[in-house]
C-alpha cells in the first residue's frame, strides 16, 4: 500500500513484445485512460531497447516513466548485446528492472552480476528494479526465505535502498496464471523491507497481476506496487491496473 514515504510504482513488463508502432498505439490509446490518477503512484513501462526512443517520444509530457529490461555494468566496450546506462539515458530512461528470473533462467545471471549492474545503474542516476524470486520446487521445499534472503544479500550489496525498487516475483507465479495469496506476497514483501532494513525501501508484487486481483494486491501493507508482465499489453487492463483503488483505513 502506497505510503507518504513509500509511493506506488505501478510497472509493466512487456517483455519481448511490441515493435515501434505497437508501442506507438499502445500510448495513443493508455494515455488518454490515465488522465485523472492520484498522485500517489508512479507509473513505469519498460518496452524492449528498440522501442524506448519511440515511447519516450510518445509519453513526452506525460507522468508515464521509462524504463529498461537490462543495464549492463560497464559504460562501453566489447559486450556484444548489453546496453551501458548512459545509453539508456539519452533516451529519457529513468528505471532499469535488473535479475529478472527470465534472464537468471535462460542466460544464468547471477547474484554478482545482477549486484554490479543494479550498482551500475544506480551510479548513473538510474533507479534499478532489482527481481527476486523463489521457484516452484524452492517454496515447496521449504526453501524460500533463505533464497530470497540469498538474492537480496548478493544483489544489493553496496545499494542505496532509497533510491531503488525491489520486486518481489515467485517464478511460479509468473506468466502462470497462479497469483500468489495477496497475505503470502504481502509476507515476503514485508520480510524483504526487514532484511534490507530501511523502512522506506519500495518493494513490489509481480507474477499473474490483473485487473480483478490488483485492489486485493494493493491493499496489503507491506506492498508497494506491482511488476506486471501479461496485462501490461493491454491498455485498457494496463490502465485499470494503474487506476487501482483501496478503501480508505477505517
Ligand atoms: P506476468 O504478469 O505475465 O505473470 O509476468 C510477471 C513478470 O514477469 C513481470 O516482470
Amino acid at each position: 500500500m502506497a505510503t507518504a514515504s513509500r509511493p506506488a510504482v505501478i510497472a509493466g513488463n512487456w517483455k519481448m513484445h511490441m515493435t515501434c508502432a505497437e508501442a506507438r498505439a499502445f500510448a495513443q490509446r493508455f494515455l488518454p485512460l490515465i488522465n485523472d490518477l492520484p498522485g500517489d503512484r508512479t507509473i513505469v513501462l519498460a518496452p524492449p531497447f528498440t522501442a524506448l526512443q519511440t515511447l519516450s517520444e510518445a509519453l513526452a509530457g506525460s507522468p508515464v516513466a521509462l524504463s529498461s529490461q537490462n543495464v549492463h555494468w560497464e559504460g562501453h566496450g566489447a559486450y556484444t548485446g548489453e546496453i551501458s546506462p548512459a545509453m539508456l539515458l539519452e533516451h529519457g530512461v529513468r528505471y532499469a528492472i535488473v535479475g529478472h528470473s527470465e534472464p537468471r533462467k535462460y542466460f544464468s545471471e547471477s547474484d554478482e552480476q545482477i549486484n554490479l549492474r543494479a550498482r551500475a545503474a544506480q551510479a548513473a542516476g538510474l533507479v534499478p528494479i532489482v527481481c527476486v524470486g523463489e521457484s516452484d520446487e524452492q517454496r515447496e521445499g521449504g526453501d524460500t526465505e533463505r533464497v530470497i534472503r540469498r538474492q537480496v544479500e548478493q544483489g544489493l550489496q553496496g545499494l542505496d535502498p532509497c533510491q531503488l525498487v525491489v520486486a518481489y516475483e515467485p517464478i511460479w507465479a509468473i506468466g502462470t496464471g497462479k497469483t500468489c495469496a495477496a497475505s503470502e506476497a504481502n509476507r515476503v514483501c514485508g520480510l524483504i523491507r526487514t532484511w534490507v532494513g530501511e523502512p522506506s525501501l519500495v518493494v513490489q508484487y509481480g507474477g499473474s497481476v490483473k485487473p480483478d486481483n490488483i485492489d486485493q494486491i494493493m491493499a496489503q501493507s507491506d506492498i508497494d506496487g506491482v511488476l506486471v508482465g501479461g496485462a501490461s499489453l493491454d491498455p485498457e487492463g494496463f490502465a485499470r491496473i494503474a487506476g487501482y483503488q483501496v478503501a480508505a483505513p477505517v
